[in-house]
């Protein structure tokens, strides 16, 4: 039997930065627009972060991608090490999202386990099983920051590319969820730990404070062999998902956390200024 760790050792080092698992193929995440700014889906079989901070929808991003999936053909797997399945059913079913009804059907999975188990079971492990059972075509790991409580700083990288390669050498287009710090000031860092350059793709959420009110913007970082939308755009978590909304045009300085109106949209306030003291 081999593990996930015996399977994807890291003499593929080659391997992982030129072998595109169904190349050209895309990946719906079936939200609309954000399929629009990956111009059509992530890359089929590649590994996709989604980075943000503490309560700004990742999870819900990440489930709903698998339930679309889901609606698409493809099944999917939820490897969670930070919620009790409960509270995921619960919160998903208030999206809408009946996750039971598709565990049922055999076309999705909630694996809740620990960071250890799931990386170093001697046998088959329990993701191994779960592959076997579901043959899921997308993956969901919420969060890879879990997995940093329980290695050393040192081998979080290793750990996290023996994962991300174990899906890979499978097919499996992966969604790894990153918590961020709060991003504030101007520094912009996604990870600390320097695990940016192991995913294809990322996906940054962020919550932005503008004039008082706190919204949330959505940006695509970086896609490996695709061009992709540049662009910050507002979204909202809404009873149904996330919803994502026009960019923040008018803006400029929202990814660093010190937004401000660009020259033109001031010109235009003052212009209107001028024109209401007129009146
Ligand atoms: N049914 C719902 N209707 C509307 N908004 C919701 C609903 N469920 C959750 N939300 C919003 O989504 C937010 C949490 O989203 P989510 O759990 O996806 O974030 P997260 O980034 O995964 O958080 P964490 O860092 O705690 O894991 C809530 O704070 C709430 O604002
Ligand atoms: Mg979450």
């Amino acid at each position: 039997m081999t593990t996930p760790s015996s399977r994807t050792g890291l003499s593929g080092v080659d391997q992982f930065f030129t072998g595109k698992v169904g190349e050209g193929g895309r990946v719906r995440t079936g939200i609309t627009e954000l399929d629009e700014m990956l111009h059509g889906g992530f890359m089929e079989g590649d590994a996709v972060m989604v980075a943000g901070s503490a309560g700004c929808g990742k999870t819900t991003l990440a489930l709903q991608y698998l339930v679309n999936g889901v609606k698409f053909g493809e099944p999917g797997i939820y490897v969670t090490f930070e919620e009790m399945p409960d509270q995921i059913y619960r919160d998903a079913k208030n999206l809408g999202w009946d996750l039971r009804k598709l565990e049922e059907e055999n076309k999705f999975r909630i694996l809740c386990t620990s960071p250890n188990l799931l990386l170093e079971s001697e046998g088959e492990s329990l993701l191994d099983e779960s592959l076997r059972d579901i043959q899921p075509r997308r993956i969901v790991v919420d969060s890879l920051s879990h997995l940093a409580m329980f290695v050393k700083e040192s081998e979080l990288r290793r750990e996290a590319y023996r994962l991300i390669m174990h899906l890979k050498t499978k097919g499996i287009s992966s969604l790894l969820v990153w918590e961020s710090p709060q991003m504030a000031g101007g520094s912009f860092s996604i990870t600390e730990v320097g695990l940016s350059f192991l995913v294809d793709c990322i996906v940054a959420l962020k919550p932005v404070e503008i004039e008082s009110s706190l919204r949330k913007a959505l940006v695509v970082l970086k896609m490996r062999g695709s061009d992709h939308d540049k662009r910050l755009r507002e979204f909202q978590i809404t009873s149904t998902g996330i919803k994502i909304e026009s960019a923040f045009t008018n803006y400029e300085g929202v990814i660093t956390g010190s937004p401000r109106k660009v020259a033109s949209e001031k010109f235009v306030d003052l212009f209107r200024g001028a024109a209401e003291k007129r009146k």
